[in-house]
């Protein structure tokens, strides 16, 4: 089983949400690539079993830019058999809260077998633990069996 996390963060918030999923699934056994995607190596997406998005939202509920690749490559690329969840961090003060999640999760929903998705108000609280847990609950618990 190969799992990967990538995420992107400028402020640190949806950086601090991917390091809590992160640390849930290695407490669950599981071995997780962390990956920032500005490092990405897009030949290795189709290789994972499982794979967790994290961005922040930008613009009027738009993607960052530096998440437009990866978002074309799942478009692009046949990857049903791949388990994916959606997690990012956002500002209930603009119109389109977490508006890039959304995208994601409505592409990810067509394109792979999207399972969870979570949304966080800017810093992760102790408040969202329960919350990550069950992120990472939902994403192993639908797994694709070949
Ligand atoms: C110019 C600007 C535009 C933003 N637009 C949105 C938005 O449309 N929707 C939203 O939920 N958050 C919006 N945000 C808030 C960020 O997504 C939020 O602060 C996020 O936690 C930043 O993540 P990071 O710390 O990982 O960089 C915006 C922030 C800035 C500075």
């Amino acid at each position: 089983m190969k799992a990967a996390i990538i995420y992107t963060s400028i402020t640190g918030n949806t950086e601090a949400l991917a390091e809590e999923i992160y640390q849930g699934m290695i407490s669950k056994g599981i071995e997780v690539d962390f990956i920032p995607v500005d490092d990405l190596d897009y030949d290795m997406l189709p290789s994972y079993d499982v794979i967790a998005i994290g961005t922040y939202t930008w613009d009027n509920g738009d993607l960052p830019m530096e998440m437009e690749d990866l978002f074309t490559a799942f478009e692009e690329m046949d990857m049903k058999h791949v388990t994916t969840g959606v997690f990012g961090t956002g500002d209930s003060f603009y119109p389109y809260y977490c508006g890039a999640v959304n995208l994601f999760r409505d592409m990810l929903f067509v394109h792979t077998n999207l399972a969870v998705t979570l949304k966080v108000e800017l810093t992760p609280q102790v408040s969202d633990s329960k919350r990550c847990e069950k992120f990472c609950d939902r994403l192993m618990g639908q797994l694709v069996t070949a």
